[in-house]
């Protein structure tokens, strides 16, 4: 990676504490991005994405209780007060989540709401942030943008109501965006333009992004690497290309296998991989992915195998029996 790294997640965990016992959503997770560059992060239901987005923004749920570091241009977030992290969202670190109602406010206009923010982060006085708004909704696609401002959430159709939130977040030019599932509860026609959107303001923005999802298909072409996660692990990391050329990890195969059919509902496991992830308040003791896995051997169940270099620097996975060239041939 040339570029300087911007965020570094170093041996992050999140447990929780549930009437069942402690729940380990993220378990020892190191990731880096570089400034302007994008990566994946691409799972099933439950497996911990949307947790490490919360660790990274330090917006976990106030029982969770956090391990690691995360280091931001130079900052230990979790080191940061209250409002020297207030400042950083938003500002530098903008969010994106799958449902836009999350981070629009229903009662206030879409007009007040950018306004406040630019008001707000960038300092900018009332008739520069309307002007500034305006200009903001045109570059995300949206149609009569001064209207636009005057209307409500409710008015706008949920692919349009998308578009605003997108605009909120990179209305202060932020040097980080996490999108998670941000097309997830969209329609399929929409999905792709949403997504097409928000890589054509990264690169013209050269905004570092992470792009949440659960479907392979989502990160392909629209990253610079991908980290796959399972059971609150990183279980493989690499060059989007590299990745898709020869994936290694079992588990990456079938989420390849299982790129959701278009008219599936969010949130539903993955059909063509069998059986669920772990109970995450039961550790299993060998490789979280051997009740599953169809390459799994005696090793696989007795011990847990770590992500580590193979071949090449850049690829990393955790696999006993990595699947060797083409797909279906374990070593
Ligand atoms: N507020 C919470 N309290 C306790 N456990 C939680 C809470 N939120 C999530 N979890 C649990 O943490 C684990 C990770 O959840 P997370 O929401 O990060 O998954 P995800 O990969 O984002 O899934 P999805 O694709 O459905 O959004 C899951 O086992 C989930 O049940
Ligand atoms: S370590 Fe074993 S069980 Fe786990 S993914 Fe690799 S082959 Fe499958
Ligand atoms: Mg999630």
């Amino acid at each position: 990676m040339s570029d300087p790294v911007l965020l570094s997640v170093e041996g992050v965990a999140v447990d929780l504490p549930t009437p069942r016992g402690n729940l380990r959503a993220v378990d020892q997770v190191d990731l880096r991005i570089g400034a302007g560059r994008t990566l994946g992060v691409v799972g099933e239901s439950g497996c911990g994405k949307t947790m490490l987005s919360r660790a990274i923004l330090q917006l976990l749920p106030r029982k969770a209780r956090l391990s690691g570091r995360v280091m931001f241009d130079g900052q230990d977030l979790v080191r940061l007060e209250p409002e020297q992290l207030r400042k950083l969202r938003g500002r530098s670190i903008a969010v994106v989540f799958q449902d836009p109602m999350t981070s629009l406010n229903p009662v206030l206009t879409i007009g007040t709401q950018l306004i406040e923010t630019l008001q707000e982060h960038l300092e900018l006085g009332a008739l520069a942030a309307k002007k500034r708004s305006a200009e903001l909704l045109a570059a995300v696609g949206i149609p009569a943008p001064e209207q636009r401002l005057m209307q409500y959430p409710h008015q706008l159709s949920g692919g349009m109501r998308q578009r605003v939130a997108i605009a909120i977040a990179l209305s202060c030019e932020p040097k980080l965006l996490i999108a998670d599932e941000p097309t997830t509860a969209l329609d399929v026609t929409v999905q792709a333009q949403i997504l097409d959107l928000l890589a054509r303001e990264q690169r013209r923005r050269h905004m570092a992004m992470i792009l949440i999802t659960h479907d392979l298909g989502v990160v392909a072409g629209r990253t610079d690497e991908v980290a796959v996660m399972y059971a609150g692990r990183v279980v493989e990391r690499a060059p989007t290309p590299e990745l898709f050329k020869r994936m290694r990890m079992p588990y990456t195969e079938a989420l390849l296998a299982a790129i959701p059919k278009i008219d599936a509902a969010p949130h539903t496991p993955l059909p063509a991989i069998s059986g669920r992830p772990p109970d995450p308040t039961r550790p299993i003791q060998g490789c979280s992915f051997s009740p599953r896995c169809r390459y799994a051997a005696s090793r696989c169940f007795r011990e847990k195998p770590l992500l580590a270099d193979a071949d090449r620097l850049d690829h990393q996975y955790a696999c006993f029996h990595p699947i060797q060239v083409a797909a279906g041939i374990c070593a």
